[in-house]
């Protein structure tokens, strides 16, 4: 029987074999993955690549479609947000497509966005090993222990976020942004392993999310209390079933 692992590499491989034939014309990841070079002009072998591949999957494609998932469940419970995105879309693009140009100016959509990833980070912990023992603040560190750094526990700290169970986009306006102390807010991490695709998931969400928005109604229809669970990343532990309906003319 087939791992899951080996199965994930075999479909890797199919997609990627489709960008490996020779004149083969993509404009997207994988094409910008098969085309690097390192310094000696080498490029990645076909193994290599899936590996790579591998890596944009799961760091990509889980955490954002977590975020997502509770950006819909905030917006469905939270109507007057949904009519503010809907100002600012319009304000800002008007009937037509919403493209990359608009991404800047869709501040309160990306806003919600942030704001998401605060309350729900969806790498809930980031899991080190101590290099060499030392001490944070008041407590020892052996050599060899496992610390844990949560965004978590971070973002819904009372000593740094003011009603930090709220859900509350405005947090992240100009005016109130410069209060937020650095280093409390991490949803891609920090430092030198920080996320290398904060900037693509950051544009990607708000342009879901103000197409969706502009275009769809959310409601959710599932009973029962939402509360999250720390898997692979921060999900709901049971599903939240919505009911979806175009927005009326
Ligand atoms: C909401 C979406 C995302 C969240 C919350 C997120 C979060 C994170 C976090 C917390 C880390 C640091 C892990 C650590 O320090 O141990 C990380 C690393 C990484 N992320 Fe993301 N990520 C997201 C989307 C993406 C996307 C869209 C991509 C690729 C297109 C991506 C690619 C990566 C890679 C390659 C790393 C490893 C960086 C390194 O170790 O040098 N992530 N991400």
């Amino acid at each position: 029987m087939l791992t899951a692992c080996t199965s994930i590499r075999n479909h890797l491989g199919e997609l990627l074999d489709t960008h490996l034939v020779e004149g083969a014309d993509f404009d997207d990841i994988a094409a910008a993955v098969v085309a690097a070079r390192d310094e000696c002009g080498q490029g990645f072998s076909r193994d290599e690549l899936i590996d790579q591949l591998g890596v944009l999957f799961l760091a990509g494609h889980e955490t954002s479609a977590s975020a997502l998932t509770w950006v819909f469940y905030l917006l469905a419970i939270r109507p007057e947000l949904v009519q503010r995105i809907r100002t600012e879309v319009k304000a800002v693009v008007g009937d037509g497509p919403i493209g990359l140009e608009h991404v800047k100016r869709l501040s309160f959509v990306r806003n919600v966005f942030r704001e998401t990833v605060r309350l729900y980070p969806p790498i809930t912990f980031l899991p080190r090993v101590a290099l060499e023992s030392t001490r944070l603040g008041d407590y020892p560190v052996k050599r060899g222990a496992l610390v844990i750094v949560s965004p978590w526990v971070m973002h819904r700290h009372t000593q740094y976020w003011r009603d930090p169970h709220r859900f509350d986009p405005d947090r992240f306006s100009p005016e109130r942004e410069v209060g937020i102390q650095a280093g409390t807010y991490l949803p891609f991490g920090l430092g030198p392993r920080v996320c290398s695709g904060a900037a693509f998931a950051t544009v990607e969400a708000t342009l879901v999310i103000a197409r969706l928005i502009r275009d769809f109604n959310f409601e959710v229809v599932s009973r029962g209390a939402v509360r999250p669970a720390a898997r692979l990343t921060t999900r709901p532990a049971h599903q939240i079933v919505c009911r979806v309906t175009r927005v009326k003319e």
